[in-house]
């Protein structure tokens, strides 16, 4: 078996190991290193549930390589909440307005919502539901994520305002 030896940060922490160059990422968070909060649904990039952040950029790791992310800055949904008291705005959010039901789908949209709500919090309804299409949830009828979405949004323009934004 080939294999390929790989160094990245994910979750803040250095990892380095040996992997076989057609392990995508989510096997490779999955498998390699535990990190079972990233969600698989589908394997070829249409449910969004297996997505993370590369760079701080929404990617869907069951379509990158885990060799693609050599050197990449990687944050899964392990890496949103400091700890159980410290949920970022968006976790927050889901638990007060219910963005969630079975749960699968949700890692996904939390680290879509984190890259989306920190570059964009002025997002208006009718834009965040077209952004949010590239996310499947199976439960929620997503009633309850839309306004989870626009509660973190706010409290992202008022974190911003008041010079208080984070890295999440
Ligand atoms: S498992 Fe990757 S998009 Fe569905
Ligand atoms: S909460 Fe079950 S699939 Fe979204």
């Amino acid at each position: 078996m080939t294999t390929k030896s790989i160094s990245l940060t994910v979750n803040g922490k250095t990892v380095d190991q040996e992997v076989e160059p057609r392990t995508h990422l989510a096997d490779f968070l999955r498998h390699g290193i535990g990190l079972t909060g990233t969600h698989i649904g589908c394997e070829h990039g249409v449910c969004g549930a297996c997505t993370v952040l590369v760079d701080g950029q929404a990617v869907r790791s069951c379509l990158m390589l885990a060799v693609q992310a050599d050197g990449a800055e990687v944050t899964t949904v392990e890496g949103l909440a400091g700890n159980a008291d410290d949920l970022s705005p968006i976790q927050a959010a889901f638990r007060e307005f219910h963005g969630l039901q079975c749960g699968y789908c949700t890692p996904g949209f939390l680290t879509s919502l984190t890259q989306l709500l920190m570059e964009n919090p002025d997002i208006g309804e009718e834009d965040l539901r077209k952004e949010l299409s590239g996310n499947l949830c199976r439960c929620t009828g997503y009633a309850g994520i839309v306004r989870a979405a626009l509660a973190a949004a706010q409290a992202y323009k008022e974190a911003a305002a008041t010079g208080m934004g984070g890295s999440r």
